[in-house]
């Protein structure tokens, strides 16, 4: 990657488009660290380098456990890839990605299926109870509505107990109202259950969204950071314009009565 050059400096010289570029970002075993930025910023990219889901042309990333070993996840080969995706990072992708031909329960309990743990479906069904949908492990996901699915693809997620959780844009697709009941759900009942030694890597386009679920967010534009903070940061030090046309609208939503 060319040093110190822009996104639009290098498609210029090299007619490739690099999605994201020079990011250096750190997140704690207890954090939920939101990933914000318009559409086309690099945010799931970056995000899916951390499980190699895309392999960065450049840089490393880092992986602590929580007994402390580190490894480093861009040096893995295949087989250790596996494992670490298997037991350390889970996935929870937009589109729900539930397998249509299985039961709720039986998406729930893949992942424990292949690590080949001890009675998977006591799991689940427990899992399931967490999430709400305990009388519905036996129904195809096609019985279930958005949120419903949702609850699924993070019941799947979580279930495996790994260190690191991706959630790409988990309540997008779903309707306002059901996606605000679900970031009351997220922050209740899953994150104070479930982020104890736990890292969440969340993305969202929703600044009003970032501000509820982050305890720290990261801004990026055309493939850049440009701000990590705090909500309280973001919203009383916006670190350039870009940021500050985010913060003005949450303020004018604010002043409308819709408050964060
Ligand atoms: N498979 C791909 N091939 C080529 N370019 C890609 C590919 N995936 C993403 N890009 C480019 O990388 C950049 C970042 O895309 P990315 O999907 O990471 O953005 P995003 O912030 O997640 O956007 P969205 O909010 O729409 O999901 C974009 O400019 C996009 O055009
Ligand atoms: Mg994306």
């Amino acid at each position: 990657m060319k040093e110190g050059l822009n996104r639009k400096e290098i498609r210029d010289q090299t007619g490739s488009v690099p999605a994201v570029l020079d990011v250096n970002v750190e997140a704690e075993k207890d954090e939920s660290f939101v990933i914000m930025g318009l559409s086309g910023s690099g945010k799931s990219t970056l995000v899916r380098c951390i499980n190699r889901l895309v392999e960065p042309t450049k840089g490393k990333v880092y992986l602590e456990g929580k007994d402390g070993d580190s490894v480093e996840v861009t040096s893995l080969d295949k087989d250790e890839l596996r494992e670490v995706r298997r037991e350390r990072i889970s996935m929870v992708f937009q589109e729900f990605a539930l397998f249509p031909h299985m039961s709720v329960l039986e998406n729930v309990v893949y992942g424990l299926r292949i690590k080949g743990e001890d009675d998977p479906e006591k799991k689940g069904r427990e899992m399931l109870d967490e999430v709400g949908l305990g009388d519905w492990g036996n129904v195809p996901p096609s019985e279930l509505s958005g949120g419903m699915k949702q609850r699924v693809g993070v019941a799947r997620a979580f279930v495996t107990n790994s260190d690191v959780v991706l959630m790409d844009e988990p309540f997008s697709a779903l309707d306002p109202l059901i996606r605000r009941e679900m970031q009351e759900w997220f922050l209740d009942e899953l994150k104070n259950k479930f982020e104890f030694e736990r890292t969440i890597f969340f993305i969202t386009h929703d600044l009003q969204e970032a501000l509820r679920v982050g305890d720290r967010i990261a801004i990026m534009k055309e493939g850049e950071m440009v701000q990590i903070g705090t909500p309280e940061d973001i919203l009383q030090n916006p670190a350039d314009e870009y940021v500050k046309a985010f913060v003005h609208d949450i303020k004018e939503l604010a002043v409308e009565g819709d408050l964060i």
